[in-house]
């Protein structure tokens, strides 16, 4: 392996790619690449290459061949991602988007030492119904549509009998500041309570009972970061995949008197047999409220469909069963960071006020 590492983070605009790219841009020894369509939107000395991934011919001319041979790549890291409607479109399209990428950076890359894939806790089938917890890396697949499953069964056979190694990453519900990317529970959070309180209403659970009660899970873009450049330099972690959350399992309950203090304002805890209500039906016409508050606090003019992804919202508290996932195996090989959630939340609500994002 070349003494200095060269990585490519393809998706580096994105909740993941963004904080990784930021993460790698800190830590010395690193040169860094951004690959994706949109220019990132933080400082630093990494290069970014505007790149199609979807596009085969874009990718070859941009990343392979002799282009390619020139950046000198030693780590990929495949973070870039397209969403769509339903479980079964999602396979096709991000394959493509890692098979184009190694299809052109492969060839072009004799130091190549090790490829990123970063997957969820969807490898479980967390998304299709109750599963066991915590899930366990080696637990067999469910039956049902996950595209993890399409793209590391792609990066296990491309990598058999080579030179690098692979690896993979299972958050769940990545929390980092990123604008431009809706999919990101810290904005539906900061949001949600933001405007509950403008309209002077406590803060409430949006998701059922049941929800209320099942554990859940996220994962800090921090401590996701480290762990990915743990996973992608420690030899001992080629060829495996580790889940990488915070480490503490919560009911909601448990956060939003937090949540609610934080933001300065009253919390009515959920009652039993509630049902869930829609955050894209609440969300549909506060547009301009949140305008309002744009002009009241100065704040960054974010459109608003482009801020939050209601949408994913509603998925977010949709799960009436537990999502768990145990992180034995990360401490067992050597990661054993792990975090409070609510001090996180709280944590990137600052972040997100001191940039002028929230009120
Ligand atoms: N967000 C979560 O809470 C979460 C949780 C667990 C797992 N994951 C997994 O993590 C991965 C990344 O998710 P994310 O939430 O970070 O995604 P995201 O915020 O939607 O970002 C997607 C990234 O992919 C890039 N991209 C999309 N289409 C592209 C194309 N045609 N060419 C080049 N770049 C393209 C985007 O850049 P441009 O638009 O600038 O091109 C962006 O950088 C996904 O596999 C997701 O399933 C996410």
């Amino acid at each position: 392996m070349a003494d200095r590492r060269t990585a490519v983070i393809a998706g580096a605009t994105g909740v993941a790619g963004r904080n990784l790219l930021a993460h790698l841009e800190a830590q010395p020894g690193w040169e860094v690449i951004a690959v994706s369509r949109r220019a990132p939107d933080i400082s630093g000395s990494y290069r970014h290459i505007s790149v199609d991934l979807m596009d085969p011919v874009s990718c070859a001319a941009k990343l392979g061949g002799e282009a390619g041979a020139v950046l000198g790549v030693t780590h990929v890291f495949h973070m870039a991602y397209v969403n769509l409607d339903t479980w079964d479109d999602l396979i096709a399209p991000n394959l493509t988007l890692l098979t184009n990428l190694m299809d052109a950076l492969e060839p072009a890359s004799p130091n190549l030492a090790h490829v990123h894939l970063i997957e969820g806790t969807k490898w479980y089938g967390c998304h299709l119904g109750p599963f066991p917890v915590p899930a366990k890396e080696d637990d067999p697949r469910p039956d049902g549509p996950v595209f993890y499953h399409a793209q590391q069964d792609f990066l296990e056979a491309r990598q058999a009998c080579k030179a690098w190694g692979w690896s993979a990453a299972r958050p769940h519900g990545i929390c980092g500041f990123a604008l431009g990317n809706p999919l990101n529970l810290d904005n539906v959070l900061a949001v949600y309570a933001s405007v509950l309180k403008a309209l002077g209403q406590p803060l409430r659970h949006p998701g059922s009972w049941e929800n209320a009660q099942a554990l859940y899970q996220v994962s800090d873009s921090g401590l996701l970061s480290r762990a990915i450049e743990w996973m992608a330099t420690t030899p001992a972690c080629a060829n495996h995949a580790f889940n990488i959350t915070n480490g503490d399992l919560f009911r909601w309950p448990d956060l939003w008197p937090r949540i609610a203090g934080w933001f300065g304002m009253d919390y009515e805890p959920p009652k039993p047999g509630q049902a869930a209500i829609s955050l894209q039906d609440l969300m549909m016409d506060k547009a301009g409220l949140w305008a309002g508050l744009v002009a009241e606090y100065g704040l960054q003019d974010i459109p608003f469909d482009q801020f939050v992804s209601w949408a994913y919202g509603d998925y977010a508290f949709a799960n009436t069963w537990d999502i768990a996932s145990s992180v034995e195996k990360a401490n067992r090989f050597g990661f054993g960071e792990t975090m409070d959630t609510g001090d996180m939340f709280l944590d990137h609500f600052q972040t997100m006020r001191d940039a002028k994002v929230i009120p």
